[in-house]
């Protein structure tokens, strides 16, 4: 099978990369690294060409919901209108855990990203997966300095190489329109993982934790997991 990853070089890529190679699967990353801008949608047509299926995992960093919004529709019509001229079976795609009525910040592109597949041609998967292991680090690499200021909220985290292995399975397999939700084995508190993480790698900076306005607490505060305890 030939499998494009746009956004093959960046944190969850790498490891579906590297996990659809090997399997013996021919594989194209699409990245601006790689010479393709998917905002432009230029020369993403040649890249796609004889590949059967395509998994999205590209992302931009910003708390703009229109900005988010942009990216993610723009990006996502490039690669539908590319797949359907280079007949691609099947859209794999990444989305986030619990994002439904919160459609504001990062997440109004996230869901943005899943209604434009829903209403495109191409027939689909959409994924969705908890925070990876790796997004407190990439939280406090965006905190440079003393002090880093994290929303008070809990998460389940999965291991970002499983998340690449999971979406290459799906590659694999019929496309599912929604599939089961892949989330880690327990309740962690985002700042207590920073604290830890802060200190096995050697580091001094001190966490601050802010409530989460409105909905985004609803969905992912504390009370969503309290019927649970914190580590079960
Ligand atoms: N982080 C989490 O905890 C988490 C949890 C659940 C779901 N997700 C979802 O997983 C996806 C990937 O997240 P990540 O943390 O792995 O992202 P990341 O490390 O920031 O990587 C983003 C990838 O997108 C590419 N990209 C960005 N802008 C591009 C453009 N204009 N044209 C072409 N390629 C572009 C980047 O490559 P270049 O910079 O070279 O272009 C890179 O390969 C996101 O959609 C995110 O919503 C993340």
């Amino acid at each position: 099978m030939k499998i494009a990853v746009a956004g093959g070089t960046g944190l969850v890529g790498k490891f579906a990369v590297t996990a659809a190679e090997n399997r013996g699967h021919e594989v194209v990353s699409i990245s601006r690294k790689n010479g393709i801008d998917l905002t432009s949608g230029e020369g993403l047509v040649e890249a796609l060409g004889g590949v059967d299926v395509v998994i999205d995992v590209t992302n931009k960093t910003t708390l703009s919901a229109k900005a988010a919004r942009k990216f993610f529709s723009t990006v996502t019509n490039n690669i539908l209108s590319a797949e359907a001229q280079t007949g691609v079976k099947h859209h794999v795609a990444l989305s986030i855990v619990g994002i439904d009525e919160i459609d504001g910040g990062y997440y109004a592109g996230k869901l943005e990203q899943e209604r434009t597949i829903q209403k495109g041609t191409i027939p689909y998967t959409i994924a969705r997966s908890s925070q990876f292991h790796e997004f407190v680090t990439q939280q406090l690499q965006s905190m440079p300095g003393p002090i880093a200021l994290l929303p008070k909220c809990l998460m389940r985290p999965v291991a970002a190489r499983e998340v690449g292995q999971h979406l290459v399975d799906l590659a694999e397999g019929k496309p599912l329109k929604r599939t089961t939700d892949l989330v880690g084995p327990r309740n962690e508190v985002l700042a207590d993982l920073a604290r830890r993480q802060i200190s096995f790698d050697g580091l001094r900076k001190l966490v601050l934790e802010f409530p989460l306005p409105g909905v985004f607490w609803k969905r992912h505060g504390f009370r969503r997991f309290a019927w649970k305890g914190r580590n079960n």
